[in-house]
C-alpha cells in the first residue's frame, strides 16, 4: 500500500521507510540564490574538467553545455537542493545552447520571464507554485461542506476552478477566492463573473483574516503549512475546518484524512479547529 509519508512531509507517496526528499528540501536558504550557485558552480567545475582533462570540449558548445549540466547536478545535489530541481539543472544549459542556435528575436526572453510571472508571480517567495485540484478532489472537498449554509474560503484559489464547482453545487453557501498571481487571478474573476454566490479577490491571504469561514481549504505546499497551522489557531473559530490538500500540519495529527481515488492517491487532511489559542 502507498501512503503518504508524515514524517518527511512528501508531496510524493514513497512507503514509510524509503528514503525521500521533500518538496521544500533546502528551502532554508533563498531558492533562487542556491539555484544560481548550482549553475555557477557547475560552470566552474566543468570549465576546469575540460581544460585539465579534455582541452577538445572548449570547441564543442553542447558537449560543454552537457558537461556544465552534469556538474550543475552534482553541486546541486551538494547543496541540499530538493530532488526536482536535478533535470532543470541537467537541462538548462544544453537547452540553452540549442535554442540560442535557432537565432529567436530578442525579445522574446523577457516575454517569456513576464509571462512566467504573470502565471507564477513570486513563486521563489511564497514556495507555493499553481497546481490545481482535480475533479476528483473537488468531488471530495465538496462532501466535507456542513449541511448547513455557510462561508468557504480557498486560499490561493488558482483559477477559481475549485471554487466555481462548488458555488455551484452549494448555493445556500458563499464562497470567497483570494489569489496573487495575475493571470491566474484574472481568469478567476472573470469566470466568477456569472456565479453568484462566489467573490474572487486578489492579494495575499496571509493578510486575509480566516475569522467568519465554516470551510477554509489550502493546497499550498510543506513550506507554507506550519505559518497555516498558527494562523488557523489564532484565526479561525471552535468548530471551523480546515482542509489541506496533501500537505499535513507539521506534528499534529488531523481530526480525519479522506483518500481521494485519483491517481496521484491525494490525502484531504480534515483539521477541526478547537479554537484553543484565541484569548
Ligand atoms: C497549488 S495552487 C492551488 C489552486 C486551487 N486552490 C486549487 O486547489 O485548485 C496554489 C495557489 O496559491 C497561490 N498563492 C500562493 N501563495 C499565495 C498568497 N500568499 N496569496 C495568494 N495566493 C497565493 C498560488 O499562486 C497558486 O495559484
Amino acid at each position: 500500500m502507498r501512503r503518504l509519508r508524515p514524517d518527511a512531509l512528501c508531496l510524493t507517496t514513497e512507503p514509510v521507510g524509503q528514503p525521500c526528499i521533500s518538496p521544500d528540501a533546502g528551502v532554508g536558504r533563498n531558492p533562487m540564490l542556491s539555484a544560481l550557485a548550482a549553475q555557477i558552480l557547475g560552470a566552474l567545475l566543468a570549465g576546469l574538467l575540460a581544460v585539465l582533462l579534455a582541452p577538445r570540449l572548449l570547441a564543442l558548445p553542447l558537449a560543454l553545455a552537457a558537461l556544465q549540466g552534469a556538474c550543475a547536478v552534482l553541486a546541486s545535489w551538494r547543496l541540499g537542493e530538493p530532488a526536482w530541481r536535478l533535470p532543470i539543472h541537467a537541462l538548462f544549459m544544453p537547452l540553452a545552447v540549442l535554442v540560442h542556435g535557432l537565432d529567436l528575436p530578442a525579445w522574446l526572453w523577457p516575454a517569456g520571464l513576464v509571462m512566467l510571472l504573470l502565471v507564477f508571480w513570486r513563486t521563489d517567495r511564497s514556495q507555493v507554485p499553481l497546481f490545481l485540484s482535480n475533479r476528483l478532489c473537488r468531488k471530495a472537498v465538496l462532501d466535507l461542506l456542513p449541511a448547513s449554509p455557510c462561508r468557504v474560503l480557498d486560499l490561493g484559489c488558482g483559477d477559481g476552478a475549485l471554487l466555481r464547482q462548488l458555488a455551484r453545487a452549494r448555493p445556500d453557501c458563499r464562497f470567497v477566492g483570494i489569489e496573487h498571481a495575475p493571470l491566474p487571478w484574472c481568469w478567476a474573476w472573470l469566470s466568477a463573473s456569472n456565479v453568484g454566490n462566489l467573490e474572487i479577490r486578489f492579494g495575499d491571504f496571509w493578510n486575509h483574516s480566516l475569522a467568519g469561514y465554516a470551510v477554509v481549504h489550502a493546497f499550498l505546499s510543506p513550506a507554507a503549512m506550519p505559518r497555516l497551522a498558527t494562523k488557523a489557531d489564532d484565526e479561525m473559530a471552535p468548530g471551523a475546518r480546515l482542509v489541506s490538500n496533501s500537505f499535513p500540519f507539521p506534528d499534529r495529527q488531523p481530526d480525519a484524512v479522506v483518500d481521494v481515488t485519483d491517481r496521484r492517491h491525494t490525502r484531504l487532511h480534515v483539521y477541526e479547529l478547537q479554537g484553543a489559542r484565541r484569548s
